[in-house]
C-alpha cells in the first residue's frame, strides 16, 4: 500500500489523514506551523477515543489507525510517498511554492494532489515540471463523514493519474465524481442560488430571514434552511467563497454576491462561532419566529429550487460534469434531498423554462436567464432521466 503524504494539517488535513490511515495507508502528516500539528494530534486522539467509546471502532483498530499517523516537521520527510495532498492555506502562490518544491523531493510517479476550493488545478499543475501528475482531489468537510469527493483533472493532467487517484479514493470508501476545472467544481456552483437567491428574496422584504429557512426545511425538504446553514458555515467563509467564484466568473451577475452578507461578514456576526449571524445565538436570545403561509412559502420553495435546477442544468451544458455525478454530488456532498435533474424532470422541464422566464421579465436581469439546455430540452419535449 502507497504511503501518503498529507501538508497542512488543519480542520481538512487532519481530516483526510484520518480518512487514509483508517483504509490503511501510512501517512505523514505535515505542517509549518508546530502548534496547529501538536493540535491536530491531539483532535486525531480525541476523536478515535469517542469512536471507541461509541462502539464504531475497537480499542486495537483505533490504536493501529493512529500508529498509521506520523506527525513531521518537514516535507523532505515524503520521499517515499505515492500520493500527495495538499490541504494548507488557500492561496495559489503559497500552494504553487509548496508544489515546486515537492518536485523535487517525491517519487517520479507520486500523485500530487491539492483539496484547493475554489483555485485553479491548471495554475497550480503549471509550477510543475511534470504538470501530468497533478490534480484535485476535492473532500468536504467533516473529510472522515462526507462521503463526496470531486475529483478534478487539470487541463494538463495524466489520464493515467486520474483513474488511478480516482480508483484510490473510491477504495477509501468514498463516493467520487469528476469535475472540469471551473470556478467551484460542482457543488460550490451548483449550489450557489441556495444561499443567493435566498438573500435576494430576504433583500427584496418578500420574507424574512425564518420565513425562507423554514420554507425551504419544512416545504423544500432541505436538511437545513439557507440562513442555519450559512451561521453554521460561517458568513465570512460563505461569502469569500461567493466572492471568490463571482470574480473567476467573471463578474457573471449569476454569482453576485449579497451586501447583506457582506455587512454581517464585516460586522463580524459569522454566525454560531461568534455567538450571532442571522440568528442571535447567545445565551436568553429571542429569535423571530417564521410566518409559516403555505403559498408564501411555495412561492419561495420554486424560486430556490428552479434558480438551483437552472444552475445544475448549465453546469451539464458546459460539461462540468456528467448528469448522473451532478445529482450525485449535490445529495452526498450537500444533502439535498434529491438530485436536481431528478427534480428538473418531476417539476416539468418546461414549468422550470417557465418559472425562469418569468423571473427574467420581472428583473431584466441577466442573473436570471434560462439555461440553454432547459429550453431545447422543453422544445423536444425531453427529461434528464427516461
Ligand atoms: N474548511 C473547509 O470546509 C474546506 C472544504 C474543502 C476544501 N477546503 C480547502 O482545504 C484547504 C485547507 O483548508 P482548511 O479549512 O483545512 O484550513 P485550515 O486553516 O484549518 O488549515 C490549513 C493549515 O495549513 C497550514 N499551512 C499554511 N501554509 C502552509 C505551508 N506553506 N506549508 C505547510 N502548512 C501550511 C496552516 O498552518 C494550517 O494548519 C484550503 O485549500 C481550503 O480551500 C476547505
Amino acid at each position: 500500500m502507497i504511503k501518503v503524504g498529507i501538508i497542512g494539517s488543519g480542520s481538512m488535513g487532519s481530516g483526510i489523514a484520518q480518512v487514509a490511515a483508517t483504509a490503511g495507508h501510512e501517512v505523514l502528516l505535515y505542517d509549518n506551523n508546530p502548534d496547529a500539528l501538536q493540535r491536530a494530534e491531539t483532535h486525531l486522539k480525541k476523536i478515535m477515543a469517542r469512536l471507541v467509546e461509541k462502539g464504531r471502532l475497537k480499542s486495537t483498530e483505533a490504536e493501529q489507525i493512529l500508529s498509521r499517523i506520523k506527525y513531521v516537521d518537514s516535507v523532505y520527510a515524503y520521499g517515499d510517498s505515492g500520493l500527495i495532498i495538499e490541504a494548507i492555506v488557500e492561496n495559489l502562490d503559497v500552494k504553487r511554492g509548496v508544489f515546486e518544491q515537492l518536485e523535487d523531493i517525491v517519487p517520479e510517479d507520486c500523485i500530487l494532489a491539492t483539496n484547493t476550493s475554489s483555485l485553479s488545478i491548471a495554475a497550480i499543475a503549471a509550477a510543475c515540471k511534470k504538470p501530468e501528475r497533478v490534480l484535485g482531489i476535492h473532500f468536504f468537510n467533516p473529510a472522515p463523514l462526507m462521503k463526496l469527493v470531486e475529483i478534478i483533472p487539470a487541463i494538463q493532467t495524466n489520464q493515467n493519474y486520474l483513474d488511478h487517484a480516482a480508483e484510490l479514493i473510491r477504495s477509501w470508501q468514498k463516493l467520487v465524481v469528476i469535475a472540469k476545472d471551473t470556478p467551484g467544481f460542482i457543488v460550490n456552483r451548483v449550489a450557489r442560488p441556495f444561499y443567493g437567491e435566498s438573500l435576494r428574496i430576504l433583500e427584496e422584504g418578500l420574507a424574512d430571514v425564518p420565513t425562507i429557512d423554514w420554507a425551504l426545511k419544512e416545504m423544500g425538504g432541505f436538511r437545513m434552511g439557507p440562513f442555519t446553514l450559512m451561521d453554521y458555515i460561517g458568513n465570512d467563509v460563505n461569502y469569500t467563497v461567493t466572492e471568490t467564484v463571482f470574480k473567476a466568473f467573471y463578474y457573471d451577475p449569476r454569482y453576485k454576491p449579497a451586501f447583506t452578507q457582506k455587512r454581517l461578514s464585516e460586522a463580524g456576526y459569522l454566525g454560531r462561532k461568534s455567538g450571532r449571524g442571522y440568528y442571535d445565538y447567545r445565551e436568553g436570545a429571542k429569535n423571530p419566529v417564521p410566518n409559516e403561509d403555505a403559498t408564501l412559502g411555495q412561492t419561495i420553495v420554486d424560486r430556490v429550487v428552479t434558480m438551483l435546477i437552472n444552475e445544475a442544468a448549465d453546469a451539464l451544458y458546459l460539461n462540468v460534469a456528467s448528469r448522473d455525478d451532478i445529482d450525485t454530488a449535490m445529495t452526498k456532498g450537500v444533502n439535498y434531498p434529491k438530485g436536481l435533474l431528478k427534480w428538473a424532470d418531476e417539476i416539468g422541464i418546461a414549468t422550470c423554462v417557465e418559472r425562469m422566464d418569468d423571473l427574467h421579465q420581472e428583473y431584466l436581469e441577466d442573473r436570471y436567464r434560462c439555461s440553454p439546455l432547459l429550453r431545447k430540452m422543453a422544445r423536444a419535449g425531453k427529461t434528464f432521466y427516461e
